[in-house]
């Protein structure tokens, strides 16, 4: 199977090269464990290697991102003049955006071959921001139950968030890239994700965990599925520095 290359050595070399093309791969961790920085690093690496990728940020202005990957030396600007990597900042203040046309557009400008969605869980609590161009699928209706209204092809109100969650993932995985998609966890429940579908419904699905104990801070990175992949299991430990992130 054809892989995307990460361009993080360690961690391809855990999942056979890299992430499966076409694939959804979630990225779960809690705030500041780095999951943005790895969404850079994906798609810079990409666009190194010569496929465009398509940064979607629903968290953050664009300019703070250019920002983060700049520090670590990562002229993400060039590469938005040459068109291998776009950043789409999705604006969550105004009425009814339709996210995934607005993705799509960008995706066949530059040929994209790669996205990062960032994050699924801004993207469901702010649901309503959104008017989302899905068409019904009976097997979703089957598996989450009958939705809201639609309106010239557009489902507007009485969805359900893990619906939502379920159709826009369905969307991505469409568009033919190979999709990083960004989501947070939460502490202190069973599920592993704030929507508690995605983790379920991606094909990949990466953890990500920082834990403080004194002076020193332990990061660790558990691939915990890869449909279609041998993986190399087990958890391992991780370092930000200067570098991006690095699989130690
Ligand atoms: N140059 C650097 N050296 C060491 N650590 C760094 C460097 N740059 C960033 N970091 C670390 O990266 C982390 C930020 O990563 P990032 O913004 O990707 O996290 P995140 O998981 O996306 O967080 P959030 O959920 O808040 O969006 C910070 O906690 C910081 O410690
Ligand atoms: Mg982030």
């Amino acid at each position: 199977m054809d892989r995307a290359e990460t361009g993080i050595k360690e961690f391809d070399s855990l999942v056979e090269g890299g992430f499966p093309r076409g694939f959804n791969v979630l990225v779960v961790g809690a705030p500041g464990t780095g999951k943005t920085l790895f969404g850079i690093q994906y798609l810079f690496n990409g666009a190194r290697a010569g496929e465009p990728g398509v940064y979607i940020s629903l968290d953050m202005e664009d300019g703070k991102l250019k920002r983060q990957a700049e520090q670590l030396g990562w002229d993400v600007a060039k590469f938005e003049k040459e068109n291998k990597i776009s950043i789409v900042k999705v604006p969550l203040n105004r009425e009814k955006t339709r996210i995934f046309d607005t993705v799509q557009a960008e995706v066949e400008r530059i040929g994209a071959k790669r996205i990062v969605f960032d994050s699924l869980a801004a993207f469901a609590i702010n649901i309503d921001q959104f008017a989302i161009p899905l068409a019904f699928d009976d097997e979703i209706d089957r598996i989450l139950g009958r939705s809201g209204p639609m309106k010239d092809g557009v489902m507007y109100e009485g969805n359900s968030e893990k619906r939502i969650t379920y159709l826009a993932l369905n969307k991505l995985s469409e568009f033919g890239t190979t999709n990083m998609i960004i989501t947070d966890t939460i502490s202190d429940t069973n599920t592993l994700t704030v929507d508690g579908v995605s983790e379920y419904v991606c094909d990949g699905l990466v953890v990500l965990k920082s834990l403080a104990i004194g002076e020193t801070l332990s990061r660790t990175l558990e691939i915990k599925k890869m449909r279609c992949s041998k993986m190399d299991g087990g958890i391992k430990s991780y370092k930000i520095d200067s570098g991006g992130i690095s699989l130690n």
